[in-house]
C-alpha cells in the first residue's frame, strides 16, 4: 500500500507562490495515493511566532488547502499539534538520531546563520520531528522539494537505525516523490526576488484572497521589459520578468516552458499579459473565491480539522503502541 505524508508550515497572507510551489501538488496526489496532510504548527515554532498570528495562519493555511481542492473526506487533513503522537515519537527519535547526523543539515546552518548559539534547540532537532511526522503513519512516499531532500534522507537513516537497534521491521523505507521542478514564482515587480508575503508592495504578489479584478489588474501592472517575447528558453536569459510571467503561464496552463515560449514567440507583452490575465482569472478565481468564503466560515474549517485529527489519531495510535513496545516502555 502506498501512503503519502506531507506537511506544510502555516503562513498567513498566502500567495500564488505557496499555491503553485506547494499546495497544488497535494491536490494532484490524492487520486493516486492515500494521503495524510498536515499543517505543521509545531515545526513553525522552531522560530518565533506571534501566538495570535499562529492560530490564524494555521486555520488560513488549512482553508487554502481545502479551497485548492484537497478533499478532506477522501484524505486526512489535520493540524500537527492536535495529534500528540508527533511529539511523542519525536522524543524517541531524538534518542535514535545522532548529533553528527543533524550537524550536517544544511538548512539549519542557513537558518541559524552566525547566531548558532542563539538558535532554538527545536530548530536543530526539527528534522527529527519531520521524521516522526512521516514514520508515525508508516508513510511510504513523501513529496519533497529540493530544500527538503536532505531531511527526508535523514528520516530514512533514522528509520533504518531504529529497525536495526531494536531488531524489528517496523518502519518501511520512505521513498521521496520527486514532482518535477517546482514552480518558483518570482515577484511581479522584480523578477530577481521570490514572490513573498513580506514584500511591502501588494502588487508584487497574487494573494490567495484577491478577487478576479485584482488578479487581472496586478498582471496588467506587472513589470516587463521593452522587447517582444522570444521563441526559445535560451533567449530568456537576462530577462527575469519575462521568464517569470511565462513560467506562471506554463504552470497555470499545465504546459512546459518550451511550449509556452513557442506559443507566444514574437508577441508583445501587452497582448501576452491579457492572455495571462484571462488564464489566471479563470484558473485561480474559483480557488481564491473559495479561500475568502472559508475565511468567513472558521467553524467549518475547524470542524474539518477536528475530524482530520481524529482520523490521524486512529491511524497513529496502534503504530505508536508498536513503537513503544519495541523500545521497551512498560505497557500503560
Ligand atoms: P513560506 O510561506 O515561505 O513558509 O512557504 C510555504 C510553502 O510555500 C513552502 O513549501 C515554500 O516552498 C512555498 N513557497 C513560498 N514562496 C514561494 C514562491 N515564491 N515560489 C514557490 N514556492 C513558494
Ligand atoms: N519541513 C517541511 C517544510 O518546511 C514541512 C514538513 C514537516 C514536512 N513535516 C513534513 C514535509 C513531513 C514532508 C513530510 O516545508
Amino acid at each position: 500500500m502506498k501512503r503519502i505524508f506531507s506537511g506544510i508550515q502555516p503562513t498567513g497572507n498566502l500567495h500564488l507562490g505557496n499555491y503553485l510551489g506547494a499546495i497544488r501538488n497535494w491536490v494532484r496526489l490524492q487520486d493516486e495515493y492515500e494521503c495524510i496532510y498536515s499543517v505543521v504548527d509545531m515545526h513553525a515554532i522552531t522560530v518565533w511566532q506571534d501566538p495570535q498570528g499562529l492560530a490564524a495562519s494555521t486555520r488560513e493555511t488549512a482553508a487554502a488547502v481545502i479551497a485548492a481542492g484537497v478533499d478532506p473526506e477522501k484524505n486526512v487533513l489535520f493540524v500537527q499539534s492536535h495529534v500528540p503522537g508527533h511529539a511523542q515519537l519525536a522524543w524517541v527519535l531524538n534518542c535514535v538520531a545522532r548529533l553528527g547526523w543533524l550537524n550536517r543539515m544544511t538548512q539549519f546552518k542557513e537558518k541559524a546563520g552566525k547566531h548558532r548559539e542563539n538558535a532554538s534547540v527545536g530548530l536543530f532537532a526539527y528534522p527529527n520531528l519531520m521524521a516522526a511526522d512521516i514514520l508515525l503513519y508508516k508513510a511510504t512516499h513523501v513529496p519533497v522539494g529540493d530544500d527538503q531532500k536532505q531531511h527526508l534522507e535523514l528520516a530514512r537513516d533514522i528509520a533504518q537505525k531504529f529497525n536495526n537497534d531494536f531488531g524489528v521491521e517496523l518502519f518501511p523505507i520512505v521513498e521521496p516523490l520527486i514532482l518535477g521542478p517546482a514552480t518558483r514564482v518570482m515577484s511581479l515587480r522584480d523578477g530577481g526576488n521570490k514572490m513573498s508575503k513580506s514584500d511591502p508592495s501588494d502588487y508584487s504578489r497574487l494573494n490567495l484572497t484577491d478577487d478576479a479584478d485584482t488578479i487581472a489588474l496586478k498582471i496588467r501592472k506587472a513589470r516587463t521589459d521593452p522587447e517582444p517575447l522570444p521563441s526559445t528558453l535560451e533567449e530568456l536569459t537576462g530577462r527575469p520578468e519575462a521568464t517569470n510571467l511565462l513560467n506562471i503561464y506554463a504552470a497555470l496552463a499545465d504546459s512546459s516552458i518550451d511550449d509556452t515560449c513557442a506559443k507566444f514567440a514574437g508577441w508583445s507583452f501587452s497582448d501576452f499579459k491579457s492572455e495571462l490575465a484571462d488564464l489566471a482569472v479563470s484558473s485561480l478565481s474559483p480557488i481564491f473565491d473559495e479561500v475568502r468564503r472559508l475565511r468567513g466560515d472558521p467553524a467549518y474549517v475547524d470542524g474539518v480539522l477536528r475530524m482530520g485529527a481524529e482520523r490521524a489519531e486512529r491511524i497513529a495510535q496502534p503504530i505508536l503502541k508498536e513503537i513503544y513496545q519495541a523500545v521497551g516502555f512498560l505497557d500503560a
